[in-house]
């Protein structure tokens, strides 16, 4: 009887009564949607020989900066944010990039105080420190089930033999020709004998394989220390730049808690600071929260949607920045009570111009990125985005790295005021300081609920945070992961005061009707974003993975 009970006993606490914060649902399938068939290839490799999410995120960030090194790569950062199923944790691994100890708040302006004209986006003085080679080694560690070398083989081996160029990568080599010929560590990978290369022609990479491998070998310290690290500060210095070998052995990755908060029946999981998304997301959703959007006209719907853009991205301009450097009241600005006073500013038929409203920061003037998103048969998940800034980053390739530098420092805001190169303003929250993380909007997100788990992300600038609102408001409508990828977005930042979007995303009417309310419509002449998208339907236990129909990506589901 006695041992009747103790099996009972056991048998409850095995399978009824869940321990604290575990996944109870496992999914079987494992899901990665990225910017590139090879990484998402490569990810599953690494899923193959036994890797979780989190290996196989390694993996494909590390062949994303060989495949699509004009996006992201080693001399980059970002943002991982990271679910796991045993415990149930939340977490955001920072690999964001900061700036080096020289670095100075006036570091962009002339005598005069005046931007000088691509400082902050040109060449090795635009480069924060990297964070991704930090990142990859802390989360291979911390997270992984195999070593960082093993996850790290398929990026040395597409390095090493090398890749046909598609045609998205011969776009972006010819659109940053000029700064590529510039350096001619650069030039010999992307313009052999000085010519664009042809789609399908090889780029083999040997420089860059030989630091992938050092960093294999060695970790992070294959990177920050020794001989790589004498030869980025050399390089960087030649050129203009500041960095010192102090700045690389101090790099460290920060681990934050995510911003989460709920929105209709959903538990929204999104980047704190220093990425601007997760506090500009819950501000949104909670002002959306007080209007009944399913019962109203699109219209009405679309007005109210960028009246609370254009709120979270003011507070954006006035508020954010590195939390190690200023404080960032994020309790305040994501908490309902907050989003029910930025309510009584907002007339349903009637746009507010940005510069009615408090602290209105004038504007004074006038991408690259790539984010995938995984899911593994446990119940892990990665949404990740990675940038080295714009195309080509700084355009600065290191001499015998094969790593292009990134000119995330054009993120901070250079002088109040003064727009960045997504048009976005700021203050002294977000103004240049040696050792601070730079504002991002970066914004890998997951959404859970009833129905079952959205992982999504962007590349796009500034328009990240608005195309991650949009797919969420659309999943929680009921949408599906295609739907949502291929919606025609738009968006609203503040600055300038116009609401922008792709073409087809409002009809003639539509738009007469928000002109009439006081919008300043804008079609822009291309479509947007490259999201990636992994959903699972707790119902019908589909697990599906989507690429943005805008580019070439690579989104494939395995049944475990
Ligand atoms: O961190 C940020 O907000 C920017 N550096 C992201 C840049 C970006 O998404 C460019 N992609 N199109």
């Amino acid at each position: 009887m006695n041992r009747l009970r103790a099996f009972l006993l056991v048998f409850l606490i095995v399978t009824v009564l869940p321990v604290q914060g575990q996944d109870l649902r496992r999914p079987g399938k494992a899901a990665i949607a990225s910017a590139h068939p090879l990484a998402t290839e490569a990810g599953h490799e690494i899923l193959e020989q036994g890797g979780n999410a989190f290996d196989a995120a390694v993996a494909v960030s590390a062949v994303l900066g060989v495949v699509r090194s004009f996006k992201a790569g080693l001399g980059g950062g970002a943002f991982l944010l990271l679910h796991r199923a045993e415990d149930g944790l939340d977490v955001m691994v920072d690999a964001r990039e900061v700036a080096p100890a020289a670095a100075a708040p006036d570091m962009f302006l002339d005598e005069k105080g005046k931007p000088i004209g691509r400082a902050s986006l040109d060449g090795p003085l635009a480069a924060g420190i990297p964070g991704i080679p930090a990142g990859l080694d802390y989360l291979a560690e911390h997270y992984g089930r195999l070593p960082l070398a093993q996850s790290l083989q398929p990026a040395i081996r597409l390095a090493r033999e090398g890749f046909p160029v598609y045609e998205r990568l011969q776009t972006a080599v010819k659109a940053k020709k000029g700064i590529i010929a510039r350096w001619p560590a650069a030039s010999a990978v992307y313009l052999p004998g000085g010519v664009v290369p042809g789609i399908d022609d090889i780029v083999v990479q040997p420089d860059l394989a030989d630091t992938l491998e050092s960093i294999a070998s060695e970790g992070r310290d294959g990177f920050y220390t020794g001989d790589l690290a004498r030869r980025l500060v050399s390089g960087v210095r030649a050129e203009g730049g500041i960095w010192t070998e102090e700045d690389l052995a101090n790099y460290r990755v920060v681990e934050r808690e995510p911003v989460v908060f709920n929105y209709r029946g959903a538990r929204i999981i999104s980047a704190p600071p220093p990425s601007a998304g997760g506090v500009a997301l819950a501000d949104m959703l909670n002002i959306l929260s007080g209007y009944p959007l399913a019962d109203i006209d699109r219209v009405t719907r679309v007005h109210l949607t960028v009246e609370a853009m254009r709120r979270a991205y003011r507070d954006r301009a006035e508020y954010l920045g590195d939390p190690a450097f200023v404080r960032v009241p994020v309790k305040m600005l994501t908490h309902p009570m907050y989003a029910a006073g930025q309510r009584t500013s907002i007339l349903q038929d009637r746009a507010t111009p940005s510069d009615m409203l408090p602290g209105y920061v004038p504007s004074s003037e006038g991408d690259d990125t790539t984010h995938f998103s995984i899911l593994d048969a446990d119940g892990n998940r990665v949404a990740a985005t990675l940038s080295i800034n714009t195309w080509f980053g700084c355009g600065y390739m290191v001499p015998g790295t094969g790593v292009f530098l990134n000119n995330e420092m054009d993120d901070f805001s250079i002088k109040p005021g003064v727009a960045n190169v997504f048009q976005l303003v700021g203050g002294d929250a977000n103004a240049v300081a040696p050792g601070k993380r730079m504002l991002s909007s970066m914004s890998p997100t997951f959404a859970e609920s009833e129905r079952g788990l959205l992982i999504l992300g962007t590349p796009g600038g500034s328009r990240i945070i608005t195309m991650v609102l949009l797919g969420l408001l659309d999943w929680i409508d009921g949408a599906d992961a295609r739907s949502i990828v291929s919606l025609r977005r738009y968006h609203h930042q503040y600055q300038p005061d116009f609401l922008v979007h792709e073409e087809g995303a409002f009809s003639t009417d539509e738009i007469r009707r928000l002109e009439a309310m006081g919008h300043k419509v804008q079609k822009l002449d291309r479509l947007y974003g490259n999201m990636q998208i992994v959903t699972w339907d707790y119902d019908s236990e589909e697990v599906e993975a989507v690429s943005d129909p805008r580019n070439q990506g690579g989104a494939s589901v395995w049944i475990y």
